[in-house]
């Protein structure tokens, strides 16, 4: 076995309802229930959860990939669960869905969504939690929970609504009709599409734009994503986040040695400090 190989079987420890690799800089956090199309359940959200304290303390991480197992993301909440759940479980659940999705938001490092076949309700909603959501074409989206008599309950109903758009929103939470991974990409739900083949098609796709992710200073992109929140804001405070963000950005030796560079006409070697 490779040197290269032996490492990556060394950090690629399976945790039960997840997997978590690393590797070259970027965790990859698989949901791993594909029997029931990575339906999510208490002990998955506990494990994600612990998956993104792990990936956030680890300073070798730089991104995250969270994808599903087999070929598809994930199929929402586990009906079986629900099914014997307390109105209080029930609440329980989708509060601590929500807060994970939160904590997405919130990670200091960029996290992409990396999504083949069904991408329905929680798992729709971890999606839309992620800074970057690739698709292959077979990819499927929608909030089917309406059929279930129920309504989605990890933030679906606030952050589609906040990237599409309510009207669109409206459409796809009140009919719980799936889209198509292009009409995804149409509405702006979606980075990009790969086609479903070649099969690597689409860790293709996500290799190549991490790799734009990785060259850049990790500090500058941890500012970016607190900037990004500003967007929840009103454009007052959130100008003044910006500016603290900038100075934060401008007082790293990053932002010394990207000036630098640009003056010598080099590529700049950025350390993340
Ligand atoms: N919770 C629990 N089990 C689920 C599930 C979910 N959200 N989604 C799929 N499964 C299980 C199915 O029950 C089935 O198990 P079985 O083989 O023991 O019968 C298995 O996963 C495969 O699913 P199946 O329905 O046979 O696949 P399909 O390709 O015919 O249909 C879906 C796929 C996604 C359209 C369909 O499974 C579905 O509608 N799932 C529920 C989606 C949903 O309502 N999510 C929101 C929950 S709040």
């Amino acid at each position: 076995m490779s040197e290269e190989s032996e490492k990556s079987r060394r950090e690629s420890e399976e945790e039960g309802e997840i997997i978590y690799e690393c590797s070259e800089g970027v965790a990859t956090i698989i949901l791993n229930r594909p029997a029931v199309l990575n339906a999510l359940n208490d002990a998955m959200l506990a494990e994600l959860n612990d998956a993104f304290e792990r990936a956030e303390k680890d300073e070798e991480v730089r991104a995250v990939v969270l994808t599903g197992a087999g070929n598809n993301f994930c199929a929402g909440a586990d009906i079986s669960a629900l099914e014997h759940s307390t109105v209080e479980d029930a609440r329980d659940f989708a509060r601590r869905l929500q807060l994970l999705t939160e904590r997405i938001e919130a990670f200091p490092k960029p996290v992409l969504a990396k999504v083949r076949g069904f991408c329905l309700g929680g798992g729709f909603e971890l999606a839309l939690a992620c800074d970057f959501r690739f698709a292959s074409e077979d990819a499927k989206f929608g909030f089917p929970e309406v059929n279930l008599g129920i309504i989605p309950g990890g933030g679906g109903t606030q952050r589609l609504a906040r990237i599409v758009g309510r009207t669109k929103a409206a459409e796809l939470l009140f009919t719980g009709e799936r889209i198509s991974a292009e009409e995804a990409l149409r509405m702006g739900i979606l980075n990009a599409v790969s086609p479903a083949e070649p099969e690597n098609a689409l860790d293709d796709a996500v290799s190549k734009f991490l790799e734009k992710l990785l060259a850049k200073s990790a500090i500058a992109l941890r500012m970016l994503k607190r900037a990004l929140q500003g967007l929840e804001m009103p454009l007052h405070s959130a100008l003044l986040l910006e500016n603290e963000c900038f100075a934060n950005a401008f007082s790293t030796e990053d932002a010394k040695e990207g000036i630098k560079a640009f003056k010598e006409k080099r590529k700049p070697k950025f350390k993340g400090k």
